[in-house]
Protein backbone atom coordinates (compact mmCIF):
# COMPACT_ATOMS: atom_id res chain seq x y z
CA UNK A 1 0.00 0.00 0.00
CA UNK A 2 1.23 3.19 -1.26
CA UNK A 3 0.71 7.01 0.34
CA UNK A 4 0.91 9.59 -2.07
CA UNK A 5 1.10 12.27 0.29
CA UNK A 6 4.11 14.40 -1.62
CA UNK A 7 6.30 14.57 -4.51
CA UNK A 8 9.48 14.44 -1.99
CA UNK A 9 8.06 11.68 -0.01
CA UNK A 10 8.07 9.69 -3.17
CA UNK A 11 10.95 7.61 -5.13
CA UNK A 12 12.11 9.36 -8.27
CA UNK A 13 11.20 6.00 -10.07
CA UNK A 14 7.71 5.75 -9.15
CA UNK A 15 7.32 9.55 -10.01
CA UNK A 16 8.33 8.67 -13.99
CA UNK A 17 6.35 5.17 -13.82
CA UNK A 18 3.30 7.29 -12.77
CA UNK A 19 3.63 9.41 -15.84
CA UNK A 20 4.69 7.03 -18.51
CA UNK A 21 1.28 5.03 -17.04
CA UNK A 22 -1.18 8.43 -17.35
CA UNK A 23 0.84 8.73 -20.70
CA UNK A 24 -0.05 5.14 -21.87
CA UNK A 25 -3.72 4.96 -20.57
CA UNK A 26 -4.35 8.55 -21.97
CA UNK A 27 -3.12 7.76 -25.49
CA UNK A 28 -5.36 4.75 -25.30
CA UNK A 29 -8.47 5.83 -24.56
CA UNK A 30 -8.28 8.04 -27.74
CA UNK A 31 -11.76 10.55 -28.03
CA UNK A 32 -14.33 7.96 -26.39
CA UNK A 33 -16.60 9.74 -24.35
CA UNK A 34 -15.58 10.91 -20.94
CA UNK A 35 -17.57 8.32 -18.91
CA UNK A 36 -17.17 5.32 -21.23
CA UNK A 37 -14.44 2.93 -19.14
CA UNK A 38 -11.15 2.38 -20.20
CA UNK A 39 -10.12 -0.98 -21.71
CA UNK A 40 -8.48 -2.44 -18.65
CA UNK A 41 -10.67 -1.50 -15.54
CA UNK A 42 -8.66 -2.30 -12.27
CA UNK A 43 -10.60 -0.65 -10.09
CA UNK A 44 -13.89 -2.63 -10.73
CA UNK A 45 -15.43 -2.99 -7.24
CA UNK A 46 -13.23 -0.61 -5.14
CA UNK A 47 -14.97 2.85 -3.65
CA UNK A 48 -12.86 5.78 -3.62
CA UNK A 49 -13.34 8.50 -1.08
CA UNK A 50 -12.92 12.49 -1.85
CA UNK A 51 -12.59 14.65 0.61
CA UNK A 52 -12.78 18.39 0.49
CA UNK A 53 -12.42 20.89 3.37
CA UNK A 54 -11.69 23.58 0.51
CA UNK A 55 -13.39 24.60 -2.60
CA UNK A 56 -12.42 23.00 -5.99
CA UNK A 57 -13.20 22.11 -9.36
CA UNK A 58 -10.25 20.22 -11.26
CA UNK A 59 -9.60 18.08 -8.00
CA UNK A 60 -12.88 17.23 -7.67
CA UNK A 61 -14.33 16.58 -11.28
CA UNK A 62 -10.58 14.81 -12.71
CA UNK A 63 -10.56 11.99 -9.69
CA UNK A 64 -14.40 10.97 -10.02
CA UNK A 65 -14.47 11.14 -13.71
CA UNK A 66 -10.89 9.33 -13.51
CA UNK A 67 -11.74 6.55 -11.17
CA UNK A 68 -15.07 5.92 -13.02
CA UNK A 69 -12.96 5.22 -16.29
CA UNK A 70 -10.77 2.63 -14.07
CA UNK A 71 -14.25 0.71 -13.41
CA UNK A 72 -14.19 2.23 -9.37
CA UNK A 73 -16.71 4.00 -7.79
CA UNK A 74 -16.69 7.61 -5.55
CA UNK A 75 -18.07 9.28 -3.16
CA UNK A 76 -17.89 12.97 -2.54
CA UNK A 77 -17.80 14.34 1.22
CA UNK A 78 -17.89 17.68 2.14
CA UNK A 79 -15.75 18.36 5.47
CA UNK A 80 -18.50 20.44 6.98
CA UNK A 81 -21.09 18.29 6.45
CA UNK A 82 -18.44 15.16 8.39
CA UNK A 83 -18.77 14.53 11.48
CA UNK A 84 -14.59 15.46 10.92
CA UNK A 85 -16.32 19.59 10.92
CA UNK A 86 -17.58 18.75 13.99
CA UNK A 87 -15.55 17.47 16.21
CA UNK A 88 -14.84 13.88 15.43
CA UNK A 89 -10.68 13.51 15.30
CA UNK A 90 -9.16 12.73 12.22
CA UNK A 91 -7.35 9.65 13.09
CA UNK A 92 -11.47 8.08 14.38
CA UNK A 93 -12.22 9.50 10.75
CA UNK A 94 -9.48 7.53 8.93
CA UNK A 95 -10.33 4.22 10.82
CA UNK A 96 -14.12 4.31 10.16
CA UNK A 97 -13.72 5.43 5.98
CA UNK A 98 -10.99 2.40 6.18
CA UNK A 99 -13.91 -0.15 6.55
CA UNK A 100 -15.91 1.16 4.21
CA UNK A 101 -13.95 2.83 1.36
CA UNK A 102 -10.62 1.44 -0.22
CA UNK A 103 -8.78 4.59 -0.98
CA UNK A 104 -9.22 8.23 0.48
CA UNK A 105 -8.31 11.19 -1.43
CA UNK A 106 -8.54 14.67 1.08
CA UNK A 107 -8.06 18.47 0.25
CA UNK A 108 -7.36 20.22 3.80
CA UNK A 109 -6.19 23.33 5.50
CA UNK A 110 -3.03 21.63 8.09
CA UNK A 111 -0.97 19.33 6.84
CA UNK A 112 -0.91 17.34 9.89
CA UNK A 113 -4.44 16.46 8.83
CA UNK A 114 -3.31 14.69 5.65
CA UNK A 115 -0.72 13.17 7.54
CA UNK A 116 -2.76 11.60 10.53
CA UNK A 117 -5.22 10.90 7.84
CA UNK A 118 -2.15 8.33 6.28
CA UNK A 119 -0.82 7.37 9.77
CA UNK A 120 -5.02 6.53 10.93
CA UNK A 121 -5.89 4.71 8.06
CA UNK A 122 -5.41 1.24 6.56
CA UNK A 123 -5.76 2.10 2.98
CA UNK A 124 -4.12 4.49 1.00
CA UNK A 125 -4.47 8.39 0.92
CA UNK A 126 -3.52 10.78 -1.62
CA UNK A 127 -3.08 14.44 -0.86
CA UNK A 128 -5.35 16.59 -2.78
CA UNK A 129 -3.57 19.84 -1.95
CA UNK A 130 -3.12 21.09 2.03
CA UNK A 131 -2.30 24.83 2.57
CA UNK A 132 1.75 23.36 2.42
CA UNK A 133 1.76 21.34 -1.26
CA UNK A 134 0.12 20.57 -4.14
CA UNK A 135 1.79 17.76 -5.38
CA UNK A 136 -0.86 15.99 -8.05
CA UNK A 137 -1.22 19.01 -9.82
CA UNK A 138 2.24 19.46 -10.00
CA UNK A 139 2.66 15.51 -11.57
CA UNK A 140 0.08 16.95 -14.01
CA UNK A 141 2.08 19.75 -15.24
CA UNK A 142 5.14 17.61 -15.42
CA UNK A 143 3.43 15.51 -17.61
CA UNK A 144 2.03 18.59 -19.45
CA UNK A 145 5.74 20.02 -20.11
CA UNK A 146 6.92 16.87 -20.99
CA UNK A 147 3.80 15.99 -23.45
CA UNK A 148 4.33 19.32 -25.55
CA UNK A 149 8.03 19.88 -25.26
CA UNK A 150 10.36 16.38 -24.38
CA UNK A 151 12.22 15.32 -21.39
CA UNK A 152 11.71 18.11 -18.73
CA UNK A 153 15.12 17.32 -17.01
CA UNK A 154 17.81 19.95 -17.47
CA UNK A 155 15.20 22.50 -18.52
CA UNK A 156 14.91 25.91 -17.04
CA UNK A 157 11.35 26.53 -15.40
CA UNK A 158 10.73 30.23 -13.51
CA UNK A 159 7.63 30.76 -10.78
CA UNK A 160 6.82 34.49 -10.57
CA UNK A 161 4.63 35.43 -8.10
CA UNK A 162 3.73 34.22 -4.48
CA UNK A 163 6.06 31.33 -2.95
CA UNK A 164 2.60 29.23 -1.62
CA UNK A 165 2.11 25.28 -1.72
CA UNK A 166 2.21 25.06 -5.66
CA UNK A 167 5.79 26.40 -5.86
CA UNK A 168 6.38 24.23 -2.73
CA UNK A 169 5.08 20.97 -4.66
CA UNK A 170 7.13 22.37 -7.78
CA UNK A 171 10.24 22.91 -5.72
CA UNK A 172 10.07 18.78 -4.70
CA UNK A 173 9.82 17.91 -8.31
CA UNK A 174 12.76 20.35 -9.74
CA UNK A 175 14.76 17.67 -7.32
CA UNK A 176 13.02 14.97 -8.52
CA UNK A 177 12.92 15.34 -12.01
CA UNK A 178 16.29 17.72 -12.04
CA UNK A 179 15.17 20.59 -13.43
CA UNK A 180 16.30 24.23 -12.79
CA UNK A 181 13.78 26.38 -10.85
CA UNK A 182 13.93 29.94 -10.06
CA UNK A 183 11.50 31.96 -8.04
CA UNK A 184 10.99 35.52 -8.84
CA UNK A 185 8.90 37.39 -5.97
CA UNK A 186 8.99 39.55 -3.00
CA UNK A 187 10.46 38.79 -0.13
CA UNK A 188 7.57 38.75 1.87
CA UNK A 189 6.22 35.83 0.00
CA UNK A 190 9.16 33.98 -0.19
CA UNK A 191 8.71 30.03 -0.39
CA UNK A 192 8.61 28.41 3.02
CA UNK A 193 12.58 27.76 4.27
CA UNK A 194 12.23 23.97 4.00
CA UNK A 195 12.58 24.56 0.27
CA UNK A 196 16.00 26.11 0.55
CA UNK A 197 18.37 25.03 -1.81
CA UNK A 198 15.82 23.33 -4.33
CA UNK A 199 15.66 26.50 -6.01
CA UNK A 200 17.55 29.83 -7.19
CA UNK A 201 16.12 33.38 -6.61
CA UNK A 202 16.03 36.34 -8.41
CA UNK A 203 13.41 39.53 -7.10
CA UNK A 204 13.52 40.71 -11.11
CA UNK A 205 10.75 39.27 -12.94
CA UNK A 206 12.15 40.27 -16.26
CA UNK A 207 15.46 39.05 -15.10
CA UNK A 208 14.05 35.99 -13.70
CA UNK A 209 12.66 34.67 -16.87
CA UNK A 210 15.89 35.11 -19.24
CA UNK A 211 16.16 31.33 -20.97
CA UNK A 212 13.11 30.31 -19.40
CA UNK A 213 11.56 27.13 -21.01
CA UNK A 214 8.61 27.18 -18.58
CA UNK A 215 6.73 29.99 -16.83
CA UNK A 216 4.42 29.45 -13.63
CA UNK A 217 2.07 31.39 -11.64
CA UNK A 218 -1.07 30.94 -9.30
CA UNK A 219 -3.33 33.04 -7.47
CA UNK A 220 -1.89 35.85 -5.39
CA UNK A 221 -4.24 35.40 -2.53
CA UNK A 222 -4.65 31.27 -2.00
CA UNK A 223 -7.88 29.74 -0.31
CA UNK A 224 -6.11 29.07 3.24
CA UNK A 225 -4.94 33.08 3.04
CA UNK A 226 -6.87 35.36 5.19
CA UNK A 227 -9.44 37.72 3.42
CA UNK A 228 -7.56 40.56 5.06
CA UNK A 229 -4.16 40.21 3.19
CA UNK A 230 -6.02 40.38 -0.48
CA UNK A 231 -4.58 44.11 -0.80
CA UNK A 232 -1.02 43.84 1.02
CA UNK A 233 -0.59 40.71 -1.13
CA UNK A 234 -1.86 42.78 -4.48
CA UNK A 235 0.37 45.68 -4.17
CA UNK A 236 3.37 43.39 -2.87
CA UNK A 237 2.95 41.06 -6.31
CA UNK A 238 1.55 43.80 -8.90
CA UNK A 239 4.98 43.87 -9.88
CA UNK A 240 5.40 39.87 -10.95
CA UNK A 241 2.10 39.54 -13.10
CA UNK A 242 2.98 37.20 -15.85
CA UNK A 243 2.21 39.81 -19.33
CA UNK A 244 3.19 39.94 -22.66
CA UNK A 245 6.23 41.89 -21.83
CA UNK A 246 6.92 39.29 -19.30
CA UNK A 247 6.43 36.26 -21.76
CA UNK A 248 8.51 37.92 -24.52
CA UNK A 249 11.78 37.86 -21.98
CA UNK A 250 11.47 34.46 -21.84
CA UNK A 251 12.62 31.52 -24.61
CA UNK A 252 10.63 32.13 -27.72
CA UNK A 253 9.20 28.33 -27.25
CA UNK A 254 8.37 28.63 -23.79
CA UNK A 255 5.11 27.75 -22.07
CA UNK A 256 2.73 29.43 -19.82
CA UNK A 257 1.16 27.13 -17.00
CA UNK A 258 -1.25 28.10 -14.05
CA UNK A 259 -3.00 25.81 -12.14
CA UNK A 260 -6.12 27.58 -12.02
CA UNK A 261 -8.22 28.69 -11.09
CA UNK A 262 -6.83 31.64 -12.82
CA UNK A 263 -7.47 35.51 -11.88
CA UNK A 264 -7.20 37.51 -15.00
CA UNK A 265 -5.78 41.04 -14.66
CA UNK A 266 -4.68 39.94 -11.82
CA UNK A 267 -1.74 37.59 -12.35
CA UNK A 268 -1.72 36.51 -15.27
CA UNK A 269 -3.52 38.72 -18.32
CA UNK A 270 -6.02 37.41 -20.46
CA UNK A 271 -3.67 37.44 -23.70
CA UNK A 272 -1.30 35.23 -21.64
CA UNK A 273 -3.86 32.59 -20.77
CA UNK A 274 -5.41 32.47 -24.20
CA UNK A 275 -2.07 32.83 -26.38
CA UNK A 276 -0.14 30.50 -28.10
CA UNK A 277 2.37 29.87 -25.30
CA UNK A 278 -0.30 28.61 -23.12
CA UNK A 279 -0.75 25.29 -21.71
CA UNK A 280 -3.51 25.57 -18.98
CA UNK A 281 -5.91 24.19 -20.15
CA UNK A 282 -3.61 20.65 -21.52
CA UNK A 283 -2.74 20.89 -17.45
CA UNK A 284 -6.10 20.69 -15.98
CA UNK A 285 -6.80 17.78 -18.63
CA UNK A 286 -3.96 15.91 -17.50
CA UNK A 287 -4.81 15.70 -13.89
CA UNK A 288 -7.18 13.09 -14.88
CA UNK A 289 -4.77 11.17 -16.74
CA UNK A 290 -2.01 11.64 -13.51
CA UNK A 291 -4.43 11.06 -11.12
CA UNK A 292 -5.45 7.50 -12.63
CA UNK A 293 -1.62 6.21 -12.83
CA UNK A 294 -1.30 7.73 -9.21
CA UNK A 295 -4.47 6.22 -7.78
CA UNK A 296 -3.75 3.05 -9.73
CA UNK A 297 0.47 3.36 -7.88
CA UNK A 298 -1.06 3.32 -4.69
CA UNK A 299 -3.38 0.55 -4.84
CA UNK A 300 -0.89 -1.81 -6.57
CA UNK A 301 -3.09 -1.98 -9.67
N1 LIG B 1 -5.89 23.33 -9.73
C1 LIG B 1 -6.78 22.86 -8.85
O1 LIG B 1 -6.47 22.07 -7.94
O2 LIG B 1 -8.07 23.28 -9.07
P1 LIG B 1 -9.34 23.09 -8.13
O3 LIG B 1 -9.13 23.97 -6.92
O4 LIG B 1 -10.49 23.52 -8.97
O5 LIG B 1 -9.43 21.65 -7.72
N1 LIG C 1 -2.54 28.11 -4.28
C1 LIG C 1 -3.92 27.85 -4.55
C2 LIG C 1 -4.06 26.66 -5.46
C3 LIG C 1 -5.47 26.33 -5.87
C4 LIG C 1 -5.58 25.13 -6.74
C5 LIG C 1 -4.68 27.64 -3.24
O1 LIG C 1 -4.17 26.93 -2.36
O2 LIG C 1 -5.76 28.22 -3.11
Amino acid sequence: MNHFLDISRTDPSDLMSIIEGARRMKAARGGRPKAMPDDDTPLLGYMVALIFEKPSTRTRVSFDVGVRQLGGQTMTLSGNEMQLGHGETVADTAKVLSRYVDLIMIRTFEEATLLEMADSASVPVINGLTNRSHPCQVMADVMTFEELRGPIAGRRVVWSGDGNNVFASLAHAAQRFGFDLTFSGPEALDPEATLEGMYRKERDPIQAVAGADLVMTDTWVSMHDPRSARERRHNQLRGYQVNAKLMSAANPGALFMHCLPAHRGDEVTTAVMDGPQSAVFDEAENRLHVQKAIVRWCLGL
